[in-house]
């Protein structure tokens, strides 16, 4: 898909950090932008200031574990704008449970599941069909990580297991849109500047959006946006400050990428590339993956 100006595009989790991004920088070629996320006052924030833009937008307080509710995100875009031709399921959070994977409390898999990768699904369940019959050009977008996508990093299980059935399910989905013939595509985006940096995200205090019914039996006593505080810190002291990246750069990638017909959207980086590279090497060597016992120091 070349041409962005008039179409329409739902991002979720378009409220808040990359997805905001992405919202801003879609409604800037033009598009018409609907904003889903289970935020309500943030959805409000950003909707003011795509309308400050000129961008004709829609805000719709969704929750993607939910299935009903994405159902209801669809049919509220279909209303307002009559199609869809690009969906972002870039929601998605941090799964608070940080130990051995033997460790974790169940509700912190199902929470980070059911929003990660259930969330993608319902996503894709929701608007693809549409998309399909409607027959106009059309891309998909789910969101993967490098942690997971490329390869896990240590005392993440859960959020890289997650991004790493992202990456699986847009993969077949991808075939699959060709097998059917249809111009709608797929990509997964892997959010990274393009200069190495820090994502400064709310991430890393998504336990604000966890619902009652994932709640922990014993909840951290660490307070929220605790890791990368101190992550900032220790860099600090070691003499090596925290850059961030700005995460337009991000949405910038997005855009090229769906333009391109690109699957893979991820910037170039010798230092990952080298990564994916001793994984995939790992496997066909049918050897053990050591990389991991590096990462753990
Ligand atoms: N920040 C990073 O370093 C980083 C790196 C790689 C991938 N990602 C991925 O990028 C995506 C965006 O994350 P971010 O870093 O911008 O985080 P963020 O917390 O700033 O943004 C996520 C948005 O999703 C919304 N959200 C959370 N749960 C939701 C739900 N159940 N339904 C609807 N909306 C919900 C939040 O309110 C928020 O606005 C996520 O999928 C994340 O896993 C982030």
């Amino acid at each position: 898909m070349k041409d962005f100006a008039g179409r329409v595009a739902v991002i979720t989790g378009g409220a808040g950090g990359i997805g905001r991004e992405i919202a801003l920088r879609l409604g800037a070629e033009g598009m018409k932008i609907v904003i889903a996320d289970v935020e309500a006052p943030i959805l409000d924030k950003t909707l003011g200031v795509l309308a400050e833009r000129g961008v004709e937008a829609l805000g719709h307080q969704t929750d993607v574990g939910d299935y009903d509710s994405v159902v209801a995100l669809r049919d509220a875009t279909l209303d307002r704008f009559g199609a869809v031709h690009v969906v972002c399921n870039n929601a998605g959070v941090g799964s608070g449970g940080q130990s051995h994977a033997w460790e974790h409390e169940l509700n912190d898999w199902n929470w980070c599941i059911n929003v990660n990768v259930m969330g993608v699904v319902h996503g894709m369940n929701a608007f693809l069909p549409w998309m399909i019959e409607n027959g106009d050009e059309g891309h998909i977008v789910n969101t993967s990580s490098h942690n997971g996508g490329f390869f896990p990093l240590p005392n993440t299980t859960i959020y890289a297991t997650t991004k790493a059935a992202v990456v699986t399910m847009t993969e077949v989905v991808w075939a699959q849109l060709r097998q059917v013939e249809s111009k709608v595509s797929a990509s997964v985006l892997f959010p990274s500047g393009r200069q190495p940096g820090l994502l400064n995200t709310g991430i890393w205090r998504s336990g604000r959006n966890r619902p009652d019914s994932f709640a922990q039996q014993n909840p951290s006593q660490e307070p929220e946006g605790k890791a990368m505080d101190d992550y900032i810190a220790q860099m600090e002291a070691a003499g090596r400050p925290i850059v961030f990246a700005p995460l337009e750069e991000i949405a910038d990638q997005l855009v090229e990428g769906i333009q391109r017909d690109q699957f893979w959207i991820h910037p170039p980086s010798d230092e990952h590339d080298a990564s994916i590279r001793e994984r995939a090497e790992s496997m066909v060597a049918r050897g053990t993956p050591d990389y991991m016992l590096a990462q753990l120091g």
